[in-house]
């Protein structure tokens, strides 16, 4: 396919299984008119959260290339730039890194070059038979400089280029060598104003504008400059000019693409005046919750799940379950376990992604599949959805990335509208998880008709009320803020809850690892005389998520007396209960008050102080909040 001037072709594309996703890292690509060296670092920003190991920048001008990279996050190569500046150009490429082959250094940071320094390229993923190219290569005089996978393309391409003269052509030609998953963008000081891309399983998104186009990992790299894009499909290949965007298949055929409008705008994707992500995430919530509810309904006050392309008939057969997830997104559906049951009557299981397909897991085309993922590309969940699609299940995607692999490759997709997601802790992705799951639960009940209208529309009204009590919470956060910032010295933190309070107490334990590194473990309450309540000692943080006294009061009644069981050996106790529930008052050193909302809906308010709890915790240490060490955004290999 070719679309010059910008015009644009729709189509559509497959995704073949059994492919290996590439490793988290952000790609930027870009030919126009503007610095392309200032369009670049202004995308890598964007993309760190995909991987912060290195960074490296290309740029062609006054007939060469000249590059720049650096170990560590941005700032280094920022100050690098600033210390050995490039020349200006108005083509070049960058590259933020999650290192795999290779340590996190400067000789491995991306862009790699060839030994002419003609050709640059950056890479995403894993080059399975790097090893026997590089052999190759070095028995034909080739030096190579890093110990990278990536390092063998820069030399092939330059070897296909000094015979074909086609930097496309070149691409293609090195990419029919390649075994693995590799997303590649390259330039040759040959072709000054030619981008050329290809990609295989990783994102790679075209960016169109006016007289430039942008090639990255993610559209918030390029959505400052323009909101229409293209998506590429597996084993394409891209040349970007300023005028033009031409796709065809490794086999040089022209191939079907996607194009589409980025419905998002460039702040979402900022911190808008926050310190951080996070804290804009946190704030986002109320928004995103509405969001996620938006146009669920319709006139006649019946849910409409449009997305769901699985038939109200095959639904109705549904006799089994199965959440499969990872993080945050598991704990979500932990708790969707409790309102599917609930609600519908169907056994539900909840299985971590990467043990399902490990364990045989009885399947058939009754069991129904919900794959639960913020970035679609989570490596677990793909290969377990794929396990449950080759055993006839249908697999239902509750995602939050458009067009992203896990909602491509499912039968039926419920999008959550959290928008851009950039702090590595997951806040608002949970919560609308949350929402998502439980539209997910009454929609099995109302085509199955376990539950009435009438019910339906009663947790629909509850539900329409949480963005308001969300809001509230955030509102009273400066007590736990402050709590939180005595207990920096700690090194333990424990959790604990009931029912669904005890995915919110995982939840809150998982948060305060990842972004405190502390010690944090969330266990159910009833379980605590089994064994944990060992490790209870002098002034021992234990947070306690107490469900509604209004709601099941059995289970209220028994976790006042696990309170007050933690607070006999010592523990200093930190509460989260229901406005009005008196009872706890007497055995709380904190307390810290959430509005009263139904038993099943409790987490969307519960876990809100919770995440500002390890938020600011992690501040008063001196971590890294957005970016948490050895961490990524999203997990693409198992
Ligand atoms: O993108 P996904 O929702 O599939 O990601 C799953 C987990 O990797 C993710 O939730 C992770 O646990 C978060 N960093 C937790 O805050």
């Amino acid at each position: 396919m070719r679309i010059s001037e910008f015009g644009h072709a729709e189509g559509s594309f497959g995704l073949g299984f059994g492919l290996r996703l590439p490793p988290m890292c952000g790609i930027v690509g870009y030919v126009g008119s503007q610095s392309a060296l200032d369009v670049v670092m202004a995308g890598l920003k964007r993309l760190e959260y995909r991987g912060y190991d290195s960074a490296g920048v290309a740029v062609l001008a006054d007939g060469g290339l000249a590059a720049a990279k650096k170990a560590g996050k941005l700032i280094n190569l920022e100050k690098e730039l600033v210390d050995r500046p490039l020349p200006t150009g108005t083509t070049g490429i960058g590259h933020t890194r999650w290192a795999t082959h290779g340590g996190p250094t400067d000789a491995n940071a991306h862009p790699h070059l060839d030994n002419a320094g003609r050709v640059a390229v950056v890479h995403n993923g894993i080059i399975e038979n790097f090893a026997a190219l590089r052999a190759e290569l070095e028995e034909r005089g080739h030096a190579l400089a890093s110990e990278t996978d990536t390092e063998v393309v820069a030399h092939l391409l330059a070897e296909e280029f000094s015979s074909c003269a086609d930097p496309a052509e070149a691409m293609r030609l090195v990419c029919r060598r390649l075994e693995g998953a590799f997303t590649l963008v390259a330039v040759h000081a040959d072709e000054p104003d030619v981008v050329v891309g290809a990609r295989r399983n990783s994102p790679l998104v075209v960016g169109v504008g006016e007289g430039e186009a942008f090639l990255a990992s993610d559209v918030a790299a390029f959505i400052a400059h323009t909101r229409s894009a293209i998506e590429l499909g597996q084993d394409q290949v891209v040349e970007l000019r300023r005028d033009s965007v031409t796709v065809t298949g490794f086999d040089g055929r022209p191939a079907d693409v996607r194009s589409y409008h980025i419905d998002w705008d460039a702040s979402a994707a900022e911190k808008g005046g926050y310190d951080y992500f996070m804290l804009k995430e946190i704030a986002e919530q109320p928004k995103a919750v509405a969001d996620t509810l938006l146009g669920r309904i319709d006139d006649s006050g019946s849910l409409t799940l449009d997305e769901v392309r699985i038939s109200a008939a095959e639904l109705r057969e549904v006799d089994k379950v199965v959440i499969i997830a990872c993080g945050t997104a598991f704990h979500a559906g932990l708790i969707a376990k409790y309102a599917i049951e609930h609600w519908t009557r169907i056994p539900c299981e909840v299985e971590l992604a990467s043990e399902f397909r490990y364990r045989d897991p009885i399947l058939d085309p009754r069991t129904l599949v919900i794959a639960i993922s913020q970035s679609g590309e989570t490596m677990d969940t793909l290969m377990a959805l794929r396990h449950a699609r080759e055993q006839g299940s249908k697999v239902l995607a509750i995602c939050n990335t458009n067009g992203s692999t896990i909602p491509r490759e499912s039968d039926a997709v419920l999008y959550t509208h959290a928008g851009p997601e950039v702090a590595v802790a997951s806040t608002k992705a949970f919560l609308t998880q949350l929402v998502a799951c439980y539209l997910v639960a009454l929609y099995l009940g109302q085509v199955r008709g376990t539950k009435w209208g009438d019910e339906i529309d009663a947790v629909i009204r509850d539900l329409s009320q949480i963005s308001g009590e969300v809001e509230r919470v955030l509102e009273t956060m400066e007590p736990v803020r402050a709590l939180a910032r005595t207990l920096a010295s700690k090194n333990t933190v424990l959790f604990l809850g009931r029912h669904v309070g005890y995915p919110v107490a995982l939840e809150g334990a998982l948060k305060l690892k990842e972004l405190a590194y502390m010690h944090a473990e969330g266990f159910a309450a009833g379980e605590l005389k089994h064994g944990p309540i060992a490790l209870i000692e002098e002034d021992l943080p234990v947070v306690v998520v107490v469900p509604s006294p209004r709601g099941r009061s059995v289970l209220h009644d028994k976790i006042v007396s696990n309170i007050q069981e933690i607070r006999a050996r010592g523990a200093r106790t930190i509460v989260i209960a229901e406005e009005g529930d008196e009872t706890v008052v007497p055995y709380a050193d904190h307390l810290i008050r959430i509005p009263a909302t139904p038993t099943l809906l409790q987490p969307l308010v519960a876990t809100v102080p919770l995440q500002v709890f390890a938020c600011e915790l992690a501040t008063a240490r001196g971590n890294e909040v957005d970016q948490p060490r050895n961490l990524a955004k999203s997990v693409t290999v198992e």
